[in-house]
């Protein structure tokens, strides 16, 4: 938690305007689902994804920033998955999101189910 804390102001320091409440930089407290996919994907989510897309590190969209998973949901589901699978890379071609979340234990199955769980979390935190 204390990396995440100092982190976490690290961006703000170089990212928050102080005139926003800036979602990128808060902890917040995932919510669970009654749904098994989505029981099985917060599992995979909290071990791998976490680690970026809580916050918001290193340019991932952070869970309960809705304004930039917008246009990525809207890309549909399946072009989600292959991202998340393949990974991806800048213009330059370096890695932005590392394939599997850089886990490579994590079947097909895993890393899906846990775009599921970011989807729905996205949609939780968007409503609350
Ligand atoms: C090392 C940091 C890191 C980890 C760990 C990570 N991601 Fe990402 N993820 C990123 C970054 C950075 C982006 C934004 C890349 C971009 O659009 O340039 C991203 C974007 C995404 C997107 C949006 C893709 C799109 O097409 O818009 C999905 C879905 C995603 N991640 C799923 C996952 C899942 C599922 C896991 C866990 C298995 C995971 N990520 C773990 C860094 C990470």
């Amino acid at each position: 938690m204390r990396k995440l804390t100092t982190l976490g102001l690290i961006l703000c320091l170089t990212g928050c305007d102080g005139t926003e409440n800036n979602t990128t930089t808060a902890s917040p407290e995932m919510p669970r689902f009654d749904a098994t996919d989505l029981i099985v994907g917060r599992s995979t989510w909290m071990g791998t994804c976490r680690n970026c897309h809580l916050t918001g590190v290193s340019g991932a969209p952070a869970v309960a920033d809705y304004k930039a998973w917008r246009a990525r949901i809207d890309k549909g589901e399946q072009a989600l998955y292959s991202s998340a699978l393949n990974g991806i890379r800048d213009g330059a071609g370096d890695t932005r999101m590392p394939p599997r979340g850089g886990n490579d234990r994590l079947t097909d199955e895993q890393v899906k189910r846990a775009v599921d769980y970011m989807i729905a979390s996205v949609r939780h935190f968007n409503r609350s």
